[in-house]
C-alpha cells in the first residue's frame, strides 16, 4: 500500500472529498503522489526527434512509411500527412489518413523505391525476437532494416530510434536487443548520417554516446536520420 494513505493528513483530504462527492469516492494507490518535475521519458525524446526530422526533411504530401512507431505520435502525424504503417501485429483502429498494413517488416509488401521517407520509432530492436508472435530470426533486425532500404527512394531519408548503450551490446531474449553505436552504423552502411541524437533514462539528451554513461545491459536510446544516396 502506499505510505501516503496512512497519514493523518491524507485520510483528512479523503474525509473532506467525501463530504464534497459523497462517501463513494474511490482512491488509486498509483496516483495519489505525482507533484514535481514531469519525468522525462524516451518516448518525448524520439517522437520530438522525429517531428522535428520529418519538418526539417520530409516534403507536405511526401510518401511515408512508419514500422511500429508509438501510435500517439501516428495519430498526429497522420492528422496532416497520408502515411502508410506497418505492424505485424493486426490493429483494428485507423486514423485519419493512414493506410494500415499487417506485415512483418522483413518481408515488405511494398514496390522498390516507392517512399520518400521511412520512420520507426523503438521498433527494429525487437524484429524477429519471437516477441510480438512473428516468425524466429535472430537477424530479423538487419533483413528488416535491408527492406527498408528497398522501399525507399534515392535521395529519401529514414528517421529512426533504438536502443544503444555506450558500453557495448546485449541482448535480453526475447524482450529486445541493445545495440552499440557500430552496429548502428553498420546497418546503415552506404547511407549518408544526417542527424544523430542520444537519450540517456539517467540523465536526459546526450550530445554524445559517452555522454549516455550507459549501465551494462540495460538501454538507452538512439535516435538518427540517414538518407539513401540520389
Ligand atoms: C515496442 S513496440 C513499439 C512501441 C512504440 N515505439 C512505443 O514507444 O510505443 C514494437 C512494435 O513493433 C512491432 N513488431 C515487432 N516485430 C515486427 C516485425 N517483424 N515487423 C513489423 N512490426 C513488428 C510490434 O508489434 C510492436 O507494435
Amino acid at each position: 500500500m502506499n505510505a501516503k494513505i496512512l497519514t493523518a493528513e491524507f485520510q483528512r483530504q479523503l474525509e473532506g472529498a467525501k463530504q464534497h462527492f459523497g462517501p463513494d469516492v474511490l482512491v488509486f494507490e498509483d496516483c495519489i503522489d505525482q507533484k514535481g518535475a514531469h519525468p522525462e521519458d524516451y518516448r518525448n525524446f524520439e517522437t520530438g526527434f522525429a517531428a522535428a526530422a520529418i519538418d526539417r526533411r520530409v516534403a507536405p504530401g511526401a510518401r511515408m512509411l512508419d514500422i511500429g512507431s508509438n501510435r500517439l505520435f501516428i495519430a498526429g502525424l497522420s492528422a496532416r500527412q497520408r502515411i502508410t504503417t506497418v505492424d505485424v501485429r493486426p490493429r483494428a483502429f485507423k486514423c485519419t489518413n493512414e493506410e494500415l498494413l499487417s506485415a512483418d517488416s522483413k518481408k515488405l509488401p511494398l514496390p522498390d523505391s516507392s517512399f520518400d521517407a521511412v520512420v520507426s520509432l523503438n521498433a527494429i530492436e525487437h524484429f524477429g525476437l519471437g516477441r510480438y508472435g512473428e516468425e524466429l530470426d535472430l537477424d530479423g533486425d538487419r533483413k528488416a532494416f535491408a527492406e527498408w532500404r528497398r522501399v525507399l527512394r534515392p535521395g529519401g531519408h529514414i528517421i529512426f530510434s533504438t536502443t544503444v548503450n555506450s558500453a557495448g551490446p546485449a541482448v535480453a531474449f526475447n524482450a529486445h536487443r541493445v545495440y552499440s553505436l557500430a552496429q548502428i552504423h553498420a546497418l546503415c552502411a552506404g547511407f549518408t548520417p544526417v542527424e544523430e541524437a542520444f537519450f540517456s533514462h539517467h540523465f536526459g539528451a546526450c550530445a554524445t554516446l559517452a555522454d549516455l554513461k550507459s549501465t551494462p545491459g540495460k538501454w538507452d536510446l538512439y535516435a538518427g536520420v540517414w538518407q539513401r544516396p540520389a
